[in-house]
């Protein structure tokens, strides 16, 4: 009998498939590991923060994990999406990379997402929060060691209600995690009986805020909530307090509006409050000891964004253990990355089945260069994973 089209169609397809996978299964030699992350722009320090705390964590571990010898390859993804399916090829098809790790970018992050799983490669992210890469998206290849951008902003609109805000407005880039952070926030405020008036927005990575401040002014919301990063949250945070702003009304936001940022924000960002999975003081000898060896190897204070690309390794760290170095156990591997229990600076955190950090979300004040914990506002929060099908 002769095979039908569609027979050999499948078989064609399995077997590129196979030649595709065992060309990443080597159980020997160094594992080659694809950095793409963003090193120019807005983002710059977030990407080199990541890489350092990446780095560290391997060089602890005698610069191997699952006892392989570690090979990093680059690639610099600008933060720019239309870039996002060319500049992951690269490491996935020129440099044949075992294992992709990054990005920034929610929108850089969702092209590397689609490429790993078409491709069959593991990635591990180490920051970008898009709510569907561990939503409908999500993929046994793929676990997150950072937050879904709905985690800190819903976490902050429950701070805020208990604060007694009624009347809220929201301002951010118009991207996924502007849009996703502010939703988050929207969904906890309403929870607790406030609402939000009135989102504002602009493209990323624009930073002329001067008429959406003006227009803040006049509406008088009794708080706001910003989502902004790196470079463009120096500025915002500086523009809203030169316009008097925060004199009037509360600035809130997740903690990237004031993480890495402090020293160059300087008196505008004091006493700001905002929630996040980290602070900087949190005094338990897994942070104290992380917090001492990042400043020894690189002469800098660690943040938020060091601390995921630290837990980044030690995800990727517990799954190559458990498969003896072997990337061809692929199963075990992923298996022992979903159900490791990770001992971060953050504190410990488990891992859900959709591939996202279930952690506590702290509430934090910026006091000098630091941004204190005052209190836990929301305990051991696991994002909801809308549309995640396994
Ligand atoms: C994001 O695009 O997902 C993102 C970027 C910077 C900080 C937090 C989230």
């Amino acid at each position: 009998m002769r095979p039908t089209r569609t027979a050999l169609c499948a078989a064609a397809a399995l077997l590129a498939s196979l030649t595709s996978f065992s060309a990443h299964a080597q159980a020997s030699g160094p594992i080659k590991i694809g950095l793409m992350l963003p090193y120019s722009g807005t983002y710059a320090a977030l990407g080199n923060a990541i890489e350092n705390g990446f780095k560290l964590y391997v060089q602890e571990q005698g610069g191997k994990l699952g006892g392989r010898e570690i090979q990093y390859f680059k690639v610099d993804d600008e933060s720019e999406p239309s870039k996002g399916t060319d500049n992951v090829n690269k490491l996935i098809k020129r440099d044949n990379v075992d294992v992709l790790v990054g990005t920034v970018h929610s929108g850089v992050a969702l092209a590397m997402a689609k490429a790993a799983k078409d491709n069959n490669t593991l990635l591990v992210i180490p920051n970008a929060g898009a709510d569907a890469i561990t939503g409908a998206m999500c993929s046994a290849n793929i676990v997150r060691s950072s937050f879904s951008n709905w985690q800190p902003g819903y976490a902050m609109g429950v701070v805020a209600a208990q604060k007694g805000v009624k009347r809220a407005m929201t301002i951010t880039w118009n991207y996924a995690a502007g849009a996703e952070s502010t939703k988050g926030f929207t969904e906890g405020l309403e929870k607790g009986g406030g609402k939000v008036i009135k989102d504002l927005n602009l493209p990323f990575p624009g930073v002329e805020f001067q008429a959406l401040l003006t227009e803040i002014a006049a509406q008088k919301p009794d708080a706001v909530y910003a989502f902004f990063a790196g470079g463009g949250a120096v500025k915002f945070v500086k523009d809203y307090a030169a316009a008097g702003l925060n004199k009037t009304i509360p600035l809130y936001g997740p903690g990237f509006l004031t993480d890495g940022t402090l020293e160059a924000q300087g008196a505008s960002a004091q006493n700001m409050l905002t929630t996040l999975h980290y602070a900087d003081d949190l005094n338990t000898p897994k942070n104290n000891a992380f917090r001492k060896a990042y400043a020894l190897a690189y002469k800098a204070q660690p943040d938020v964004y060091a601390v995921q690309g630290y837990d980044a390794a030690q995800i990727l760290g517990a799954g190559l253990k458990a498969a003896g170095g072997d990337l061809g156990k692929r199963d075990v591997l992923t298996a022992a990355m979903h159900k490791t229990v990770v001992d971060s600076p953050r504190g410990k955190f488990t891992i859900s089945p959709a591939g996202n950090p279930v952690q506590d979300i702290y509430l934090r004040e910026v006091k000098g260069n630091n941004n204190e914990f005052r209190s836990i506002a929301v305990k051991s929060l696991s994002d909801p994973a809308r549309g995640c099908k396994l």
